[in-house]
């Protein structure tokens, strides 16, 4: 990273709408931040996105007055030549493969999540082969860089990057943690930065052990104060079915918006059931939401975020990152909740797994901080999501139909190897073109 002007900075998927929400990120830190030249990568199919949303970005560095150049390319290994931090945030399939996750398995009253459950799943087995393919081209032309992944089901593909290839540099990143942390300031009325979370777990499944405002622990407040179904505490994604205050006190730990398809699952198979019938599936939401986001993007005096990104559930994405980029490179020290390797940080884990826990974040990555281990009354089900995706990972990499029967059957969402077979069955199906491990040696 020395003896350069400044950082080359590479975003695969660059044609996202969350993009701006990057860039606005790296705008407010340039000054700590000195970035040379961003690399905005994507496909073929996404290549009237990345105009739209490349050309809204170099207007909004414009705007700001920061030397920053932005590229533009469907080039990926044009792109990665010698970069410092690569991001990625692509789905392969795009939003219409997110339909099919969310709507096949409520056919089988099943759980039907982009994450969580049988969507999670069939949405790791099209990504984890890309992500290794974008890991060999790291290998190959910028073995030095960090790999920083917003890409979903984003614990699963982290453990798949930590079993499955030779990069070490690699930090999973969500905003849930992030989530949690500001609305529980908002919830007490103060200033985030007072308020500091104890968080562990899996990506998606992280818990808030304690909390503290100004070095005080506020749990009990804060799990009363969640019991109030006005205080739900959830995403835009995710429906806000309220907590039972009794069950919270005896969780005794702040859980996230997704513990909601584990622990109310009837509630929210219900609540997905409505939707689907009505407003459609989140994915059909979102396209709408993308519409109307990439109409504004293209409005040629628009040169700032637009406020209406906020309606993502992704909204503040860019904080982690920029956050997360900028402690790497001043090597910072300071706490963040990453998904990294847990070396021991949470006992129950295995060491080689990844974890999304509190970390010291220096330059030489993030240090996990030992919590010693989780309540015993949530071990059982993090091992349970923790075993299915390595499983996942498995299954995704060997394209080994038994291998994913087995992660389907073992997900604590899904009720039986009857329902998971076919389940797996009719997703494997749906989901044909973008998963080749899985058919084309059968054809060759
Ligand atoms: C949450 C999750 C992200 C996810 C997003 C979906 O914030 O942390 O991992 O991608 O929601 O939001 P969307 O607006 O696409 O439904």
């Amino acid at each position: 990273m020395e003896g350069k002007k400044g950082l080359k900075i590479v975003t695969i998927g660059g044609g996202s709408s969350y993009t701006p929400e990057l860039i606005e990120g790296f705008i407010k830190r340039y000054d700590e931040l000195p970035i040379r030249e961003l690399w905005l990568v994507d496909i073929d199919r996404g290549k009237e996105k990345l105009e739209i949303v490349g050309n809204l970005a170099k207007r909004m560095v414009k705007k700001a007055g920061v030397p920053i150049d932005i590229h533009l390319t469907l080039n990926r290994k044009e792109a990665l030549k010698d970069a410092d931090f690569v991001t990625t945030q692509f789905r392969v399939g795009l939003l219409d493969a997110r339909k099919k996750d969310e709507e096949i398995p409520l056919k089988y009253n099943v759980i039907g999540q982009e994450t969580n459950g049988p969507g999670g799943l069939l949405k790791g087995l099209r990504t984890i082969p890309v992500i290794l393919e974008i890991c060999r081209d790291i290998e190959e032309l910028c073995p030095n860089a960090w790999l920083i992944n917003f890409t979903n089901p984003a614990g699963m593909v982290t453990e798949a990057i930590l079993r499955h290839s030779s990069i070490t540099k690699v930090v999973g990143l969500c905003n849930v943690p992030i989530g949690m942390k500001m609305k529980i300031a908002e919830m007490l009325g103060v200033e985030q930065s007072r308020v500091h979370v104890q968080f562990a777990g899996l990506n998606h499944m992280v818990f808030g052990l304690d909390v503290f405002l100004d070095g005080v622990s506020i749990k009990e407040k804060v799990l009363k104060e969640m019991g109030n179904p006005e205080n739900a505490m959830t995403m835009k994604n995710i429906a806000g079915v309220a907590w039972d205050s009794d069950f919270l006190q005896a969780l005794n730990a702040i859980p996230c918006g997704y513990h909601r398809y584990y622990y109310k699952t009837d509630e929210m198979l219900a609540e997905e059931i409505r939707a689907s019938q009505e407003e459609g599936t989140r994915a059909e939401v979102v396209k709408e939401l993308e519409k109307d986001l990439f109409e504004l993007y293209k409005d040629e005096n628009l040169s700032i975020k637009p406020p209406q990104l906020e309606k993502r559930g992704g909204a503040y994405y860019s904080d982690a990152a920029c956050s997360l980029i900028h402690s790497i490179y001043t090597d910072k020290g300071d706490i963040q909740p990453v998904n990294t390797r847990n070396n021991g940080a949470i006992a129950s884990i295995p060491y080689d797994s990844a974890v999304e826990v509190n970390c010291a974040i220096t330059k030489d990555g993030p240090k996990p901080i030992a919590v010693g281990d989780l309540p015993v009354h949530v071990r059982g089900l993090v091992s349970s999501i923790k075993s299915f995706e390595i499983t996942a990972a498995e299954a995704a990499v060997s394209g080994d139909y038994k291998k994913a029967l087995l992660a389907m059957t073992i997900n604590p969402l899904v009720p039986s190897d009857t329902i998971a077979k076919k389940i797996l069955d009719e997703m494997l199906e749906a989901h044909r073109e973008n998963l080749p491990q899985f058919f084309d040696s059968v054809e060759a």
